[in-house]
């Protein structure tokens, strides 16, 4: 399958995730960071998909990618919080389960962000969201896994718990594809935490590439997958001006 972009490591594909990854000559991937449609929560034409169909969809990725991946791999999977429950039982069935994170999206003692502040109070009945839950589990996980570490320890510069603070990536930043992009400390925190320096990790809904970036600073390689044409181009020259940029 011919990429669709290519540099400093990083891969890229257009395509939709479910052809792309069985046709990857690739293997050995050690951790996959899998940020995919929310479900009708964006008004996108990339989020117009059922709960439903998105189960089946991270079923067949969970399948597939599984087959590329090492013995007990990371996975995180971004998911908006009612949706937690049935992707939970997913990875149950499929992987293995570690935990839920929740990013908190403004840091701790911070103001609400804009969109909060104008909710109507007056007939609440639902809190606004203003986290995201990061679904964190182990591909191919092997029954005696605790023989089987999944890396070797590297400290890191705080401890490590399930409540993740990072700012999100404003409307306003000079830097923003996609609206749903990840910041590129979250991403980066992340691979530094699953996965070895030189090893390779898979983004099947890339959306802004960010996670190519973080693979980069954090001397990683990428496949990346995302299904717009658009995002990909975006994408791609964000990847050629950062990688030429650091040259
Ligand atoms: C939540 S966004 C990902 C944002 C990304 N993490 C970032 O930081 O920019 C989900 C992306 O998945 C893409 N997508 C949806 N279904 C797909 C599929 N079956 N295969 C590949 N990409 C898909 C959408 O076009 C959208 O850009």
């Amino acid at each position: 399958m011919k990429p669709y972009y290519e540099t400093g490591g990083v891969t890229l594909y257009c395509g939709d995730c479910r052809d792309v990854i069985p046709a990857l000559d690739a293997s050995g991937i050690e951790l996959m960071i899998a940020d995919p449609p929310y479900s009708r929560v964006r008004d996108d034409a990339w989020d117009r998909i059922t709960p439903d169909d998105l189960i089946q969809l991270l079923d067949e990725v969970i399948m597939s990618a599984g087959k590329r991946m090492k013995t007990n791999s990371s996975a995180y999977f971004f998911c908006w919080p009612p949706f937690s429950d049935r992707l939970t039982g997913l990875l149950r069935r499929r992987a293995g389960f570690l935990g839920h994170l929740v990013w908190a999206k403004r840091l701790a003692g911070g103001a609400p962000t804009g969109f909060a502040a104008r909710q109507n109070v007056r007939v609440l009945r639902k809190y606004f969201t203003e986290t995201e839950r990061i679904l964190f589990a182990e591909i191919n996980p092997r029954p005696d896994r605790a023989s089987y570490p999944r890396r070797t320890f590297h400290a890191m510069k705080s401890r490590y718990t399930d409540l993740w603070y990072y700012p999100p990536v404003g409307s306003a930043s000079r830097l923003r594809i996609h609206n749903c992009q990840k910041p590129l400390g979250l991403l980066a925190d992340m691979i530094t935490i699953s996965s070895e320096p030189g090893s390779v990790i898979l983004d099947p809904f890339a959306g802004s590439c960010a996670s190519g970036i973080a693979a980069v600073q954090t001397g990683r390689r990428a496949i990346l997958v995302e299904r717009e044409e658009s995002y990909c181009e975006k994408g791609a020259a964000w990847l050629e001006s950062f990688v030429r940029g650091r040259a």
